[in-house]
Formats: C-alpha cells, sequence, structure tokens
C-alpha cells in the first residue's frame, strides 16, 4: 500500500522537525515491508527532506513542474530534472488544484512525458468535479483525463493513478465504498495492470471504512499528511 503525503504549499523548515516521530514509528513498524511511504512537500524543503529520510525507505516527490524538458527562460518555474536535482523521486501531476489554475489535459501530457524522461515516478491525478458527478459524467471524465493525460506514452510501469474526485477533495466527504470500488475496478480496466490510489479527506477517522475497498492500492492523503500522529494513524488503522 502506498500512503503519500501531499503538503501542498504548507510547510517551512521547521516543520522537518516532524519527520523525527514518523521516522521513530517507521523504524519500528512491524508491516513496514507493506507499506511504501512517499512525502511529496513544497519544492523548497525536497533537499532537506530527502537528506532526513536518506537512511530509511521513505522516498520524497514534487508536487508539479513546468512542462519543458530542458533549461530556459521561464521565470519562476522549475522543470523535472532540477526536482531529481535535488532529490525527488516522484512527482505529482494533473492535480485538481493545478488543473483549476491551468493546466490542461495537454500541458499534463507534456509534464508527464517531460518528469518520465527525468526518470522520476508519476501520481498521476484525475477526478470529477461535483457537476460532473451530478450529471453521472464520472467514468467519461475520467476516461478523457486518462486518455489525453497519457496520450502516447507507452511505458506506464512508472505511472501511478490517483483518483481524487474533487468535490472530496478538503471536504471532509469521501464516496460511498460501493462507488468508490467501481470506480477504481473501471479505472483499473483503463488502465492496465498500474496501481490505483485514493485522495480526497482521508483522515484517521474514515480510514477504517476507505481500508474495506479492496481494490485500492494506497492513498493520497493532503491536510492530514501535516499532523504525524493522524498520518501515523492512518498508516497504522490501514494494517488493524
Ligand atoms: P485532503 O486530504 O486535504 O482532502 O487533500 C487531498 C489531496 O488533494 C491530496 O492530493
Amino acid at each position: 500500500m502506498y500512503f503519500i503525503a501531499n503538503w501542498k504549499m504548507f510547510g517551512v523548515l521547521n516543520t522537518l522537525n516532524t519527520l523525527h516521530k514518523f521516522i521513530k514509528f517507521f523504524r519500528k513498524f512491524k508491516k513496514k515491508r507493506f507499506a511504501k511511504i512517499i512525502y511529496c512537500p513544497p519544492n523548497t524543503l525536497i533537499r532537506p527532506m530527502s537528506k532526513k529520510l536518506k537512511n530509511i525507505s521513505i522516498e520524497v516527490g514534487a508536487q508539479n513542474c513546468h512542462e519543458n524538458e530542458n533549461y530556459g527562460s521561464f521565470t519562476g518555474s522549475v522543470n523535472s530534472k532540477m526536482l531529481k536535482s535535488v532529490g525527488a523521486k516522484y512527482i505529482i501531476l494533473g492535480h485538481s488544484e493545478n488543473r483549476q489554475s491551468g493546466d490542461t489535459d495537454k500541458l499534463i501530457n507534456m509534464k508527464i512525458k517531460s518528469a518520465l524522461k527525468a526518470n522520476l515516478k508519476i501520481i498521476f491525478c484525475i477526478g470529477e468535479t461535483i457537476s460532473e458527478k451530478r450529471k453521472k459524467a464520472t467514468k467519461r471524465v475520467l476516461e478523457k483525463q486518462i486518455k489525453l493525460g497519457l496520450k502516447s506514452i507507452k511505458n506506464k510501469k512508472q505511472i501511478l493513478i490517483a483518483y481524487e474526485p474533487v468535490w472530496s477533495i478538503g471536504s471532509g466527504i469521501i464516496p460511498k465504498n460501493k462507488d468508490l470500488s467501481e470506480t477504481v475496478n473501471f479505472i483499473k480496466r483503463k488502465f492496465k495492470n498500474n496501481k490505483v490510489l485514493y485522495g480526497g479527506s482521508v483522515n484517521s477517522k474514515n480510514i477504517d471504512q476507505l481500508k474495506l475497498v479492496k481494490n485500492i492500492d494506497g492513498y493520497l492523503i493532503g491536510g492530514a499528511s501535516q499532523d504525524t500522529k493522524k498520518f501515523i494513524d492512518i498508516i497504522k488503522k490501514t494494517y488493524n
């Protein structure tokens, strides 16, 4: 199971002190070999975080990048090669917060290609909005996001899909287990042999319900991952 912490635009250097608690827990965690932990902090923390996590099997990822694989005159931007050079092994792409601020399917496709070239593993986010859900368009939307986002990418081994319904992110609302299981199955059929994670309001309370959905391969966790105790609780409860 994957447990991916998306810290979004939260955290300064001091925040990294909270990692000690997690490292202590993880060293002793009996089910360690079943759990893959990835922290995705803001870019400014990738280097110091990967140094802190060097001797333990926890990896670090980035949250977005510029689509250009080469260096260039793009003020304020960072490309995948640069993120790799400071210690990122993974990258979140296609997150709805970035789709909302202008990332089109085509742009996401370019970003994925550039990140694969830089040898990063991809956490590719897809998900429908509330109005699309109400129109019963979920499957159509997901299918389109997968098709365009992964256009002409042959080797998909380095790609994980994170299903994140937009209406669930930060709202405290999660899909019904039956719906979630059906959607994850649908994605798995479209995206053969790859891992599908769930993201959206995962917390230490609803994890008991979510873990009953057996086809999920892990979780992409926002808010609750910023609190080490809550993040640890989610992991512990998944295996209880
Ligand atoms: P929350 O867990 O805060 O709902 O965020 C989910 C998310 O966007 C992870 O990428």
